[in-house]
């Protein structure tokens, strides 16, 4: 495997991505038993960093991993990070693991110490006749437990979400579970119905996206309504337009669900007041460091 030229950080030291290694009883290898965040990074200037922190800390906390750094502590490394790379407009990958254990059991090893890895890649945004156009969506049943508010590496379901959707040749799969809209197997899902938004309230079920935050956010401050709640099947599939959210994929409208238009197949005007405010945003604020 060929690997670009990346700076990437174990375990207290940076190296070139090639160089680095971890022990193949490492938990997160062994049993998915860790939890990670990709933040993006605009001009050098992380977005929203404390954000992105504390749904780190809390997904340690849930799952009972020690957080081995401080919060300024994780601030100085993935400032380190982002500044060793020729680019300036990052993904950066934090992942932590419960750490390398022997003998392999399931239950928690008394004495463990956590692995931190991160690297920072090349912030790739969806391409711009994407971003006007839209995107194709399929929809399958939620096969996945029921605490996917946990940002967990074991994404064994969403992968083979994921995957469906490249088989189908679109571009997100989003999930269903008892009649419901959860979201897409990497990303969170809006819906609009007669000038609303539409959203699922943050639950168990599902991961609360930064950028699902930050989209709210926009939609109060800029006074489109919005309502937070159960969204049916039946509600999606009636939609006059569907959004998809993630940090890297921004804001992206869903013109065809399943084979069918949604609305009039076209992106929809709330989409394109939102995606202005989106852009807007990123350009005063997150390309600066407003924050
Ligand atoms: C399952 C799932 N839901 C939602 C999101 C969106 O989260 P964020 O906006 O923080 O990228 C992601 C991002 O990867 C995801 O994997």
């Amino acid at each position: 495997m060929q690997l670009p030229h990346l700076i990437a950080y174990l375990n207290g030291q940076f190296a070139p991505l090639d160089q680095l290694q971890i022990s193949v009883l490492d938990r997160g290898f062994l049993f998915g038993d860790g939890v990670y965040e990709m933040i993006p990074v605009y001009d050098r200037f992380i977005f929203r960093l404390d954000e992105h922190l504390a749904r780190l800390e809390h997904n340690l906390a849930e799952l009972r991993i020690p957080n081995p750094y401080g919060l300024a502590q994780w601030r100085e490394i993935i400032g380190a990070l982002v500044a060793q790379q020729s680019f300036a407009d990052q993904s950066v990958y934090v992942q932590v693991s419960r750490g390398p254990a022997y003998p392999r059991n399931h239950a928690f090893p008394a004495i463990v110490t956590p692995t931190v890895f991160m690297f920072a890649d090349v912030l790739d945004p969806p391409a711009s006749d994407l971003v006007q156009q839209g995107v194709s969506a399929i929809t399958t049943n939620d096969i996945r437990w029921l605490r996917c508010n946990i940002k967990a590496i074991s994404l064994l379901a969403n992968v083979l979400a994921k995957q469906q959707a490249a088989d189908a040749g679109v571009a997100e799969t989003i999930l269903l579970r008892d009649g419901l809209l959860i979201e897409g197997a990497a990303s969170n899902i809006f819906i609009v119905k007669n000038g609303v938004i539409y959203a699922p309230a943050p639950s168990p079920l599902m991961l609360t996206g930064i950028t699902y935050d930050l989209l709210i956010e926009l939609a109060r401050h800029n006074g489109l309504p919005l309502q937070l709640g159960e969204v049916t099947e039946a509600m999606l599939r009636q939609a006059d337009e569907v959004w998809l959210t993630s940090s890297s994929k921004e804001i992206l409208a869903i013109v065809l669900l399943d084979g069918q238009a949604v609305g009039n197949g076209q992106v929809g005007p709330i989409y394109k007041k939102m995606l202005g405010f989106y852009q807007e945003f990123k350009t005063a604020v997150m390309r600066r460091g407003l924050e």
